[in-house]
């Protein structure tokens, strides 16, 4: 029923009658439901989880009591986090995915009348829930600068620090490495940034297996940096959706106060348990996608009308010479779906998510066909 009475008033549209002015203007997060043979759009892992740790998975499941709520804390889990990680378990909180480990955080440090800082192009989510919690989102752009023959991304630190205040604690997101742009920016500029920052930095290390930078060890010298890691990348769970975070335990203590009550479901904990145990698959397949990743750039960068940026994850950011929307269309005629991305510097570029050897070298035999017409 889209018509009801209020008194005499008539109200046609509730949803954009009643909705909070700030969040009228968001765009809802809604990937591509294209069909295609080929998925490279959304930087997940191309192979599923071995059979037989979904059979220890299963075994487990079975002997479990669904009808009852599981663990709120996630105590098992982050038994085995605290051994990956080498934190104590009290620095670690676990999500559903690090979307949500991002929206707590938010939540608890974010809100009207306090700034998030994001250096953009940056992964969408910041900005969304950023903009859900009332706060105001200071996007900053990135540096785009030639070195040494490379094309790269990186922090314009003044330009951050302009925003930067102690009037209020503000928070701020730097992606380590980033997404969409693919690597890391320089260290240095970093640290620069922490030790100026009066807030919580959440640093989202949602693709720290690829080439294991962190910030993890260094909580004690910056106990307001707040780490962000998720098991859908190299884990290869994105369907399971777990993400966790690694902070001091006071940052852990408020994200508890902002979180669904039963937030990971008994089916995700078991499972990214399980995988932990699988570490010895896991580091096989992230070097696999990491000598794939190497092989596709050497590829892509061999054809002309196309600029291929550094990466340590496992995407390509790719800009064409030809319009991206005529790339990106006729990729998806053949069956292969990319992501497009919008924004100042993105207009005309591609991100794709490396595959399996086989949908990398139909990537590249389409692409030097769509090139060359
Ligand atoms: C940088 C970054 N952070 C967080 C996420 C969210 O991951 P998930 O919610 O699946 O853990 C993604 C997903 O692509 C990402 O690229």
């Amino acid at each position: 029923m889209d018509i009801s009475k209020h008194g005499e008033e008539i109200i046609i549209n509730p949803g954009l009658e009643f909705a909070r002015q700030d969040i009228l203007n968001l765009e809802p997060y809604k990937p591509s439901k294209e069909k295609c043979s080929i998925k490279l759009d959304a930087n997940e892992s191309p192979y599923d989880i071995p059979l037989e740790v979904k059979e220890r998975i299963w075994q487990r499941l079975k002997r479990e009591k669904i009808n009852f709520y599981y663990d709120p804390s996630c105590d098992e889990l982050r038994e085995e986090l605290s051994k990956y990680v080498g934190v104590s378990t009290e620095q670690i909180f676990v999500g559903s995915g690090s979307d949500e480990i991002i929206s707590d955080l938010l939540f608890a440090f974010a809100g009207p009348g306090r700034d998030v800082i994001i250096p953009v192009p940056a992964f969408s989510s910041y900005e969304i829930f950023a903009t859900v919690c009332g706060a105001r989102v200071i996007k900053v752009p990135l540096l785009l600068e030639q070195k040494e023959g490379f094309w790269r991304w990186d922090l314009d630190v003044e330009a951050m620090k302009k925003h930067f205040s102690k009037e209020q604690p503000q928070m701020m997101f730097l992606c380590y490495p980033n997404n969409p742009t693919g690597d890391y920016f320089s260290e240095e500029k970093i640290l620069d940034l922490i030790e100026s920052f009066y807030g919580i930095v959440a640093v989202d290390e949602a693709y720290f297996e690829f080439g294991r930078k962190t910030f993890a060890n260094r909580l004690s010298k910056y106990p307001h940096v707040a780490v962000i890691r998720t098991f859908s990348k190299v884990f290869s769970m994105a369907g399971l959706r777990v993400g966790y975070a690694i902070a001091h335990e006071s940052i852990i203590n408020q994200l508890y106060k902002v979180k669904l009550p039963y937030n990971v479901t008994l089916f995700s904990q078991i499972a990214a348990v399980e995988i932990l145990k699988s570490l010895e698959w896991v580091w096989n397949l992230r070097d696999e996608l990491v000598k794939s990743r190497n092989e596709l750039k050497a590829e892509l960068g061999k054809m002309p009308g196309i600029r291929v940026y550094p990466s340590s994850t496992n995407f390509l950011l790719c800009e064409f010479e030809k319009p991206r929307d005529v790339v990106y269309e006729k990729l998806l005629e053949k069956g292969i779906l990319t992501r497009k991305l919008n924004g100042e510097k993105l207009e005309n570029v591609l991100r794709f998510c490396v595959g399996s050897p086989e949908q990398n070298k139909v990537l590249v035999d389409a692409l030097s066909q769509i090139l060359a017409e």
